[in-house]
C-alpha cells in the first residue's frame, strides 16, 4: 500500500553488512556484503577484520540497497539499525553510519534489538505475526525460546542455552569434522547424506531433573564433547570418520531438542504459532522436524526462506517498519552500540 512505511535497516552486528529497505511488510532491496571468505581462515570472525570490512562496505551497501529499490534516501521514512547485541566495533561503524544517514536527511533513526528483527523478518515473508507467538531464535550467538506479546515491545525470553550457541555448536562439530567455516551450511549438506540414527548423541537437559529446573533452556556443550570423544575413539582405533553420517547424528540431536522444547514451549502458554528465526533456523532439518512436529501438535510453524534467517538489513528493516506502524518513538541520537544489549530489549525507544 501507497501510506505504509519505508525503511531502511542497518545490520553490522558481526560478519555481515546488511542493508535492506521495505515498504510496510513489503522486500524492496536486501544488499548484504560479508567479510566470511577473510574469516575462514582463522576458523571464527575476527572483530578488527569484521570491523574494517564494515567500514569499507558501509556506503557502497547502502547505495546498492537504494539502487535496488529504485529509491533515493529523501523517500525514507524510517532508518532502523541494529544497536546490540554484537561485536562491539562491528556494531559501532553500523550504528554510526545510521545516525549520519539520519542526521543528514531528518529521517528518523530507530535503534533495535538484533534478535527481535530476526523475528521480525518473517513479516517479510508471512505477514503480521499473529500475537502472542513463540520465537525459537537459533543463531551463531543465541539460542532462545522467545514469548513474543507484542513485536513492538514486549517480548520476554523463556529459556536459553545454558552454554553454546546452537550455531556455535555447528560451527565447532564442523571443525572437528574438518569442514570449513561457517561450519552450518556444511554441516546440513553433509548431513543430507547421511544417517541420523546412526549414533545416539546427548540430548542436552532433557533429563526429568534437568526439565524440572531448566525446562525451556538448552545446552549444546556436552553434545559438542560427546561428537569429539566419539570422533577421537575412532581414530585411536585407526578407523575412518564417517562424517555425512556424524553429521547427521549430530544435527539431529540438536533439532531435536530445540523442537521438542520449543513445542512443548507453545503448548505449556496455549500458544498457537511457533516461528523459527536465526541462521540456524536456515536449517534443513530444523525446518522438516519443526513443521512435523507442530503439525502433530496443531500449531501454525513459521519460517522465513533460508537468505533472510542468515544476518541481513532486511530483517532490521522489517522490525523498523512494525515500530514506525505501531507508532513507537524514534530512538534518541546519542543512543549507544551495546555488544551485551538485553534479547528483552526490542527498541532503545522504549526504554528512554
Ligand atoms: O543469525 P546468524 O547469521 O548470525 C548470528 O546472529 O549469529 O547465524 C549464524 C549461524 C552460524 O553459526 C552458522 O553456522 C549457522 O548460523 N547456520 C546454520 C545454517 N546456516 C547458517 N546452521 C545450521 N544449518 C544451516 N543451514
Ligand atoms: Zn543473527
Amino acid at each position: 500500500m501507497k501510506n505504509e512505511p519505508v525503511v531502511m535497516g542497518i545490520e553490522t552486528s558481526c560478519d555481515e553488512t546488511g542493508v535492506g529497505i521495505v515498504r510496510g511488510h513489503e522486500l524492496l532491496a536486501d544488499a548484504v556484503a560479508s567479510s566470511v571468505d577473510e574469516h575462514a581462515r582463522f576458523g571464527g570472525v575476527v572483530p578488527e577484520v569484521a570491523s574494517r570490512a564494515h567500514l569499507e562496505a558501509m556506503v557502497p551497501t547502502v547505495q546498492r540497497a537504494l539502487d535496488d529499490a529504485g529509491l533515493t534516501l529523501d523517500d525514507l521514512d524510517g532508518i532502523a539499525v541494529t544497536a546490540g547485541p554484537g561485536l562491539a566495533g562491528a556494531l559501532m561503524v553500523g550504528v554510526g553510519a545510521a545516525k549520519a544517514y539520519s542526521l543528514a536527511t531528518g529521517v528518523p533513526l530507530y535503534g533495535v534489538n538484533h534478535l527481535s528483527a530476526h523475528i521480525a523478518v518473517d513479516t517479510l515473508e508471512n505477514g503480521p505475526i499473529p500475537e502472542p507467538a513463540i520465537g525459537l531464535l537459533v543463531s551463531g550467538g543465541h539460542s532462545s525460546i522467545m514469548m513474543v506479546e507484542d513485536l513492538a515491545g514486549k517480548v520476554t525470553q523463556l529459556g536459553a542455552s545454558i552454554d553454546d550457541a546452537a550455531g556455535e555448536a555447528f560451527d565447532k562439530v564442523a571443525r572437528l569434522l574438518g569442514l570449513p567455516f561457517p561450519g552450518g551450511p556444511y554441516i546440513d549438506k553433509a548431513a543430507k547424506e547421511g544417517d541420523r540414527a546412526f549414533v545416539r548423541f546427548p540430548r542436552g537437559l532433557t533429563a526429568a531433573k534437568d526439565m524440572e529446573r531448566h525446562r525451556y533452556d538448552f545446552s549444546f556443550s556436552g553434545l559438542k564433547t560427546a561428537v569429539a570423544r566419539w570422533i577421537e575413539a575412532q581414530r585411536a582405533e585407526g578407523n575412518n570418520v564417517p562424517v555425512n553420517d556424524v553429521a547427521a547424528a549430530f544435527q539431529e540431536a540438536v533439532c531435536d531438542v530445540l523442537t521438542q522444547k520449543a513445542i512443548l514451549a507453545a503448548k505449556e502458554h496455549g500458544v498457537g504459532t511457533i516461528l523459527l528465526g536465526g541462521g540456524v533456523a536456515a536449517n534443513s532439518r530444523l525446518r522438516t522436524l519443526a513443521v512435523e512436529r507442530a503439525e502433530d501438535a496443531g500449531i501454525t510453524l513459521r519460517y522465513p526462506r533460508p537468505k533472510l534467517c542468515t544476518d541481513n538489513g532486511a530483517m532490521v528493516a522489517a522490525l523498523g517498519s512494525h515500530l514506525v506502524t505501531a507508532g513507537i518513538a524514534p530512538s534518541v541520537i546519542d543512543f549507544p552500540a551495546n555488544s551485551s544489549m538485553d534479547v528483552e530489549i526490542v527498541s532503545l525507544a522504549n526504554r528512554l
